[in-house]
Formats: structure tokens, sequence, C-alpha cells
């Protein structure tokens, strides 16, 4: 499809059932990282445990599984979580999930749409795990009013981080046969993944664009950045 097709996105309350939000760690977090993916969630959980602060948003948290695993930063009273999701029932999980433990402000929106629901620099910690790759658009430049909305909320001394998936033909991967079978029909199938045209050397340059200090590595199948410095 040619880059400057209009691509939408839509909810997809099949996919992200409340039933199938229940299966999702075991088969997303524990199956599909190890086998396929090959994320390792150790890592990925580190990512939270130093950086999550007590103004933090989570976005398309599924299952809220890292989150979830996170001590909280602050008591319940003083830690704020907002939650972005454009499909209700991650939003629902997040809310029983951190009751108790956060104040928490759940927003049904398309992170494709700016301006988000949250005020300018309102966070001082963000993660976008496993997001982009589900996001429409034929290359990350397509995706770009998240980083935009990334940086615009963020505040000067926060910190944002994230994983997506690459396509498979991107160089800077080597998928096993597994992954390029789950990519495949993945990408085929409605609504799911749209990840064929997202480049690793394109990410970088969306996120060098946005902020002073961008650090991006390569993690089996994903990209993974953590940002600082939102350039206004
Ligand atoms: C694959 S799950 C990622 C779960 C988790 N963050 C992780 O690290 O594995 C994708 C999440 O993004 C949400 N999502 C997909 N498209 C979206 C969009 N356009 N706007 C907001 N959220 C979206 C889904 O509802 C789901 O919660």
């Amino acid at each position: 499809m040619p880059e400057n097709t209009p691509w939408v996105s839509a909810p997809n309350p099949v996919l992200y059932s409340p039933a199938n939000i229940q299966r999702y760690r075991s088969l997303v977090v524990d199956k599909s990282h190890r086998y396929a993916w090959r994320l390792d969630n150790d890592q990925l959980q580190d990512l939270y445990l130093k950086n999550v602060s007590d103004r933090h948003l989570e976005i398309g948290p599924a299952d809220l599984h890292f989150l979830h695993h996170t001590p909280a930063p602050a008591m319940a009273h003083g830690w704020h979580v907002h939650v972005l999701d454009i499909n209700q029932a991650p939003l629902e999980e997040a809310k029983t999930k951190l009751a108790g433990r956060a104040q928490v402000d759940t927003h049904e929106h398309d992170i494709l749409v700016a301006p988000w629901p949250l005020a300018d620099q309102s966070v001082d910690s963000l993660a976008c795990g496993n997001v982009l790759h589900c996001l429409p658009g034929a290359r990350f430049r397509a995706k770009a009013a998240v980083f935009d909305e990334m940086a615009r909320v963020l505040t000067e001394d926060g910190v944002a981080w994230g994983y997506t998936l690459l396509g498979a033909h991107d160089p800077a991967i080597s998928p096993n046969p597994l992954a390029r079978l789950l990519m495949r029909s993945y990408n085929k199938a409605e609504n799911t993944f749209h990840n064929t045209g997202d480049r690793y050397a394109d990410l970088e340059r969306e996120l060098h664009l946005r902020f002073a200090q961008v650090e991006l590595s390569v993690m089996g199948c994903a990209a993974v950045w953590v940002v600082r410095g939102p350039v206004r």
C-alpha cells in the first residue's frame, strides 16, 4: 500500500476481549516472547523497576503485566497512573490490578490521534511496550503522532521507554522460522499487526527528532528504547 494511503486504527474487542486478556501472560509474555520474539522478560521488567515514577503513563497495557510486577514508587494516594488504550478490556484490567495501589485515570483513546487526553508535561515516566507494531501505518513515519505526543506529555526530566517488534525483513533482526510465520499471519489478520514496513533505522530517526537522549538497541525481534530530554 502506498505510504500516503490513509490508515485508520480501530478497536479490536474480539482480540482484546476480557478472556484473551486473562490468557495474555501465558500466550504472549511467557510463550511468544520466549520462543518467537526472543525477548528477555527480566530485562523488560528492569525497565519498569528502574524508571517508573509517581506520575506514570502506561500505554496499551493489555494485562498490565510488567507494571503489575513493579513495586509502587509511592503510597497509594501519591502514585498517579494514567492508562491509555483504544480497547476497553485492557483499561478495565488496569483498574482492577491497580486498585488500592494507585490513583488511576483511564483514557479510552487511539494513540494515533493527537492530542492525547493528557496535559503538556504531565508525566515523569511513560511506557509503550509492544504497541507500535499494532498500529496501522506503512512505516514509523506514519506513526509519528505517537512520538510527538510522548514528547509533549513528558516532563523535562522525565523518561520514556518501550519496545516494538520490527518488520521481519528489517536487516537489524534475524527472526527464527516461528517468528517469521507468526509475523506473516498476524500481518494478514485484520487489525492485529501492522509492522511489515517498520525499520530500526526509521525508528532511530523518529526518536532522535524528538528526544535529546536516545538509547536504542535490538532485543530478539524488537527494538527497545529509553529516551529522555523531550525536544520542544
Ligand atoms: C500487544 S498489547 C501490548 C501489551 C503490553 N504493553 C506489553 O508490553 O506486552 C497491545 C496493546 O495496545 C493497545 N492498542 C492497540 N492499538 C492501539 C491504539 N491505536 N491506541 C491505543 N492502544 C492501542 C491494545 O488494546 C493492547 O492493550
